[in-house]
């Protein structure tokens, strides 16, 4: 008879390794239940992660390579942890307490997801935690003014694996000098199960009333927006393929479909629901909670078939979808936004849930 491997964490052979000839690791994670979630700590990245459909049949619903050189080679932040400031930041300019800094710029005119090397490009520091719900505790010290960027910050993300099927992703940094930050982590899922086809007959649900609308640049304009009545309002389940290419809709068009961050409903627990998502075929159920005030819904509208990835498959144009828990977009440039600030003496820690279930 088949034996059930323990739950528990595991150190597999090396990843790979980096052209400063330092060797990536990559960590097994495994609940009671038999998800198994697979993390490199070059760039705090998920590499795999295997959910039940609903014959209970374990299948991988996230985006990877199979090795480093896959990831070396450049990806779109596949799985990967983002920081210091995840999204954009105008111009890669920002003033803090009446000083201007100026930040490696990566997206045209703008700073996105931390820079030419961010978060999702270093090597953290991996330290496993066992047990029946096992953790693997990353951490990764920024120096001051890097990519830009004031203040050391030391930055500990934990990724705790639950006999329930979810994921937990607890991030917690301190600064010593005045800073911004804003860390997500920037898996694509796609729930068919090894990721057969694209997700636009996935059903969505997304717990919020407002958007942060944009200009071409895919930066803020600084006013919320009702998402009633646009190709936006995702408050009763909607297949993301519905309204995806409504380009009448003028922030339809500037993301090329959904590329945009919608503000949470306000809730009195302090995880908010974030959003629902349902793959029919599969049955699989991806359930988004959060302490972070609102998500970039990013449909994979840059994949093109140009990389390949686990398993020779070749990642099509919206492939995979992303929810990217965060505070606004260039935040630090919109005093009306939450702010994005920190000071020395204070932590910054916000928590973000991933939960898998099954719906017949
Ligand atoms: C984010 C951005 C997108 C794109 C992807 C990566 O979600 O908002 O515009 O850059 O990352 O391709």
């Amino acid at each position: 008879m088949e034996q059930t491997p323990k739950a528990g964490i595991q150190k597999d052979a090396p990843f790979g390794t980096l052209p400063d000839g330092k060797t990536a690791d990559l960590y097994t994670l495994r609940n009671a239940s038999g998800m198994e979630v697979k993390i490199t700590n070059y760039g705090g990245t998920i590499v795999s992660w295997t959910a039940p459909d609903k014959d209970g049949k374990y299948e991988d619903i996230v985006l990877g390579c199979d090795s480093l050189g896959g990831y070396l080679k450049g990806v779109p932040y596949f799985g990967a942890l983002i920081g210091r400031y995840g999204n954009r930041i105008g111009k890669g300019k920002f003033t803090l307490d009446g000083k201007t800094y100026t930040l490696a710029t990566n997206n045209g005119p703008n700073a996105l997801h931390g820079g030419k090397v961010g978060f999702d490009k270093v090597l953290w520091d991996a330290t496993p935690v066992e047990g029946e719900e096992p953790s693997l505790k990353l951490t990764y010290v920024s120096k001051d003014g890097e990519e830009g960027y004031p203040g050391t910050l030391t930055t500990e993300v934990t990724y705790q694996l639950k006999n329930d099927n979810s994921l937990q992703i607890s991030y917690k940094a301190t600064t010593d000098k005045p800073t911004v930050v804003n860390l997500t982590n920037h898996t694509y899922f796609n729930l068919t199960g090894g990721v057969k086809r694209d997700i636009l007959d996935h059903e969505v649900t997304l717990y919020a009333d407002k958007l942060v609308p944009v200009d071409k640049g895919l930066i803020p304009t600084g006013e919320l927006k009702p998402v009633a009545g646009t190709p936006f309002d995702f408050n009763t389940s909607t297949k993301i393929g519905a309204r995806i290419n409504d380009s009448s809709d003028v922030q339809i068009k500037y993301g090329l479909g959904y590329d945009h961050c919608w503000v949470l409903k306000e809730s009195k627990d302090s995880l908010k629901h974030v959003a629902t998502v349902y793959e029919p075929t599969s049955g699989r159920v991806l359930d988004t909670y959060t302490t972070e005030p609102a998500v970039q819904f990013y449909t994979g509208n840059f994949l093109d078939g140009t990389i390949t990835g686990k398993n020779g498959i070749v990642y099509k144009h919206r492939y995979g979808f992303c929810l990217e828990t965060e505070h606004y977009p260039d935040a630090p440039n919109k005093p009306s936004f939450p702010s994005t600030v920190l000071r020395p003496g204070e932590t910054y820690a916000t928590t973000t849930v991933y939960k898998f279930s099954t719906k017949k």
